[in-house]
């Protein structure tokens, strides 16, 4: 894209049209060939009522040779064009008409990995958003839905597309899938593959094959993933009362994917990443990543599939709601404290970023160039934050109410955001166009509160304002809706108001509370309607408990107030919460002032450490300190220019002083936390390993790495064996167990992404660069494996100091490494350009890099549309 070529123009919400045709039934034939894949369609066709009078039917198709195409039996004549085909209205009879077309592919030469690909050997599919048009030409658009019949040829042993199946034979199968559907979720699958099967019997007794399809050698790796799955299953008709709807549930695992996995009907097809795993392969984080994306894959049958998006600018309609059911799957299969606390962990680091930056949009978007830029996590994490912001609003018995309603009226449709609050509105009555604003307008509201006691009248008042700053191209806002969960304390401790839901509305507003017979409740701001007799001293407010809404809570709390709700706070998340504000305003001060970390901070933290009281995973969370991006944006948003290598100074003194103040408790610690017996995945194994790891990072800073050494030694498996590393790495020693690890792992792919990844995050900062140059000069660098350029490259940005070392170095090889990516694999580079996104909290120096190079991004000849949205949009 030249500065003189113009962006392609945007797509918007307001122009959407229905269809001009709808279809009954789709018939495909696949004779597969690496260099010459024939694709023949038959489809029926039938104008749509919905837009009358006589239409052209545009038909997309994007690297399709055309073959033959006819229509009722007729050859058309029409050519394609760039982006498709169109049909003259003069040539379509008035009625019903079937449509048939022999395109020719090349999936060996698909390097984007969209539409059908070649991934070792094997055929896979990609569809979602707009793949289906690369095979063949189809109105691919998620509002149009079809019965697919599919037939595919081809010598390889396993032959699997949606649905159930309908017969096989030497060289070829067919499948039917009875349920309607858009393209998007069209999937084929062919290889050599074995299956790990299962089965299972739904709630009402149908039968099931469940399978999941690995290469010959991964079959041994597969139990955790069917494990999670026949729970997800399970849960999904218990929690949501949705029942599997097929004969059989088909899972295949591929090594070369742009995104986690895919929910094609019946066919869900996986990053091998999150489906393969073991004990000596895999750490718990990848066991907890396998059940979560399994079980969202699997709930998007319901939440995405069987009620689809009538048009991209939906996308939350399905993701948000699934993340939102997978994140309660969680909670129920683990812990919900921890799960939360790790979700607004990610939901700031990426979201908030996000939403703070040049790249802001609402969770429903107006506009794009490039959908496949809207994977965001906006759409996905803010998108799930709504549902429970609504969730908590209406109250669990309503939201029940409401999402069976959902089921039942939109099944089998296309349905938008509008659909979703109705079914919300007329369970509940409520009015919930305000609460819409959630969904149409971008960035994160700033909650300010203040606190009023009223010693003679026992009144204590929390007055809140919200204030919802400007966004690329939306500079004014209305008041959100904000639920603001509270709980009150009393000096002792004692929780005397349990948590009571707030529901703001207005710009600024109070909330009133005084003491009765009853304990501390709500009462009307005006008049003092005290209890006469009730006894009342300020109580303390936990405020937002469980993170209630997805907002920047700005509190002026002294420290002791913190390290109070830190002790006695029964709102786990609040409790964590208080500990976090307390680290982050001790390293703040230590980066802006060069202050050292006080006794009052260190002896708080030591006393959760070994508070066996709690929860270890939860201990393991409280020691984990605020991360070096996470303190640049916080910085920044206080007004500071953060200083990188200020930030990486100030948070390794940090750890050492947290180190030499837990050094006592340390070895016991370690060794109490040992797993007797053999490894086991679930969440209280895996806190236990967690905090254990935590002492070991703490512990190498005090012995010089003696104990991490003899425990990646000894580790039998890989959380403990890269946790080790990590912690030698972290204090400049592990080179040898770093040769010893690749040679031991060098083999296994998906194990050398975690070899590749730990050097980067490790790296001096001086030495990020030098770090990146060498990794990918390694002969296992693979850039057309997405998984590997995303261990590497994609990793760059976790190294904060490094990556905006004040020489630019990474800048520009990132830049390097985006535009040697950008031919083949736009999708995937346009999401690693993200990196660039937080340029305008830093100096001029870096801004002034970075904006050079995204400037020179922008101006490659034939950039890709994808890369080109995001330098434009990121230049502003
Ligand atoms: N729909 C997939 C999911 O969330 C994500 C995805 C999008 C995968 C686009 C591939 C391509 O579950
Ligand atoms: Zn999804």
């Amino acid at each position: 894209m030249t500065p003189d070529s113009p962006q392609p123009s945007p797509i918007r919400l307001n122009d959407y049209q229905p269809p001009t045709h709808l279809i009954d039934q789709v018939a495909l034939t696949f004779r597969l060939d690496p260099q010459a894949t024939r694709v023949l369609s038959e489809i029926r066709f039938r104008p749509n009522s919905a837009r009358p009078g006589r239409h052209d039917l545009r038909l997309d198709g994007e690297n399709l040779t055309l073959i033959v195409a006819a229509v009722d039996g007729h050859p058309v004549t029409a050519t394609p064009d760039a982006t498709g085909l169109t049909l003259p209205a003069a040539m379509l009879p008035d009625g019903p008409f079937t449509f048939t077309a022999e395109v020719e592919i090349a999936p060996a030469a698909n390097t984007a990995l969209e539409g059908l690909y070649m991934s070792n050997g094997m055929y896979c599919t990609q569809c979602e958003a707009e793949g289906f048009r690369k095979i063949t030409f189809y109105p691919d658009r998620p509002d149009v839905m079809a019965p697919f019949r599919v037939r595919i040829e081809s010598d390889l042993p396993v032959l699997l597309s949606n649905g159930n199946p309908l017969g096989q034979g030497e060289g070829w199968a067919e499948w039917h899938d009875p349920w309607p559907k858009p393209a998007y979720l069209f999937a084929l699958v062919a290889g050599d593959l074995l299956a790990h099967s299962a089965a299972f019997t739904t709630a009402s007794g149908r039968a099931v094959a469940l399978n999941i399809w690995v290469r010959h050698g991964d079959e041994g790796r597969c139990a955790y993933a069917m494990d999670s799955l026949i729970r997800s299953m399970r849960w999904d008709e218990t929690a949501y009362g949705r029942e599997y709807d097929l004969d059989v549930f088909n899972i295949v695992a591929v090594d070369d994917f742009n995104m986690g996995a895919m929910e094609n009907k019946g066919l869900n097809i996986f990053n091998s990443k999150y489906v393969l795993a073991l004990p000596e392969t895999a750490t718990d984080d990848d066991f907890g990543r396998i059940e979560a994306i399994i079980a969202h894959e699997y709930f998007h049958n319901w939440t995405g599939n069987r009620i689809t998006c009538r048009d991209w600018f939906q996308l939350c309609l399905k993701e948000g709601l699934t993340v939102f059911r997978d994140q309660q799957f969680t909670g129920d299969m683990r812990s919900h404290a921890v799960k939360r606390i790790e979700d607004v962990l990610t939901l700031r680091a990426r979201q908030f970023r996000e939403d703070g930056g040049p790249l802001a949009h609402p969770v429903r978007p107006d506009r794009y160039v490039e959908i496949n830029n809207f994977y965001t996590a906006t759409v996905y994490e803010k998108g799930a934050e709504v549902i429970g912001m609504l969730k908590r609003l209406v109250g669990d018995a309503d939201y029940a109410r409401a999402l069976d309603l959902y089921f039942t009226r939109h099944d089998g449709e296309a349905a938008t955001i509008e659909d979703w609050l109705a079914v919300f509105q007329d369970t509940t009555g409520r009015d919930l166009s305000q609460f819409k604003r959630w969904y149409t307008e971008a960035g994160t509201p700033r909650l300010t509160v203040t606190e009023d006691w009223q010693a003679d009248t026992g009144l204590f008042t929390l007055t809140f304002a919200q204030h919802n700053p400007p966004t690329p191209g939306q500079p004014e806002k209305g008041a959100k809706v904000i639920p603001i969960a509270l709980g009150l304390l009393n000096p002792n401790g004692d929780e005397v108001m349990p948590t009571t839901m707030l529901a703001m509305t207005a710009m600024t507003q109070s909330f009133a509370f005084q003491s009765t017979a009853d304990g501390w409740q709500q009462v009307v701001a005006e008049g003092p309607d005290r209890v006469p007799g009730a006894v009342s001293t300020r109580p303390i407010a936990s405020i937002l408990r469980g993170f209630s809404a997805p907002v920047l809570l700005e509190r002026d709390t002294s420290p002791e107030e913190r390290a109070f709700l830190l002790a006695h706070d029964t709102d786990p998340f609040n409790k964590w919460e208080a500990g976090r504000a307390l680290a982050k305003d001790v390293l703040a001060r230590m980066i802006t002032a060069g202050a050292t970390p006080g006794p009052d901070w260190l002896d708080a933290l030591a006393r959760v450490a070994v508070d066996d009281s709690l929860d270890p995973a939860f201990r393991a969370l409280a020691l984990r300190l605020p991360g070096e991006d996470d303190m640049a944006q916080t910085l920044h948003a206080a007004g500071h220019v953060p200083d990188p290598a200020r930030i990486h100074a100030a948070r390794r003194a940090m750890g050492d002083a947290v180190a030499r103040r837990l050094a006592p408790h340390l070895p016991g610690l370690f060794d109490a936390l040992a797993e007797p017996g053999p490894f086991t995945p679930e969440a209280r194994a895996a806190g236990r390993r967690a905090l254990r790891l935590a002492a070991l990072g703490y512990l190498s800073r005090v012995d010089g790495g003696a104990r991490a050494e003899a425990a990646f030694r000894q580790a039998d498996n890989m959380t403990e064996e890269v946790g080790a590393l990590a912690c030698l790495l972290d204090i400049g020693r592990g080179q040898a167990e770093l040769a010893a690890f690749e040679s031991r792992w060098g083999a296994d792919r998906l194990v050398m992404d975690k070899w590749f990844t730990l050097q980067l995050l490790h790296a001096a900062p001086e030495a990020t660069a030098q770090a990146v140059e060498r990794l990918t000069a390694h002969p296992a660098f693979d850039m057309k494996n997405p998984n590997r350029f995303r261990a590497v490259i994609g990793a760059l940005p976790g190294n904060h100091a490094g990556f905006h070392h004040a020489s630019g170095d990474c800048y520009r090889l990132l830049a390097d490494w985006l535009l040697k990516l950008d031919p083949l694999n736009p999708q995937t580079a346009a999401r690693m350009s993200t990196a660039f996104d937080s340029w305008s909290r830093y100096d001029a120096d870096r801004q002034g890099m970075i904006r050079d190079q995204l400037r020179r991004i922008l101006a490659v000849p034939g950039l890709s549309r994808d890369l080109g949205e995001m330098a434009g949009r990121m230049l502003g």
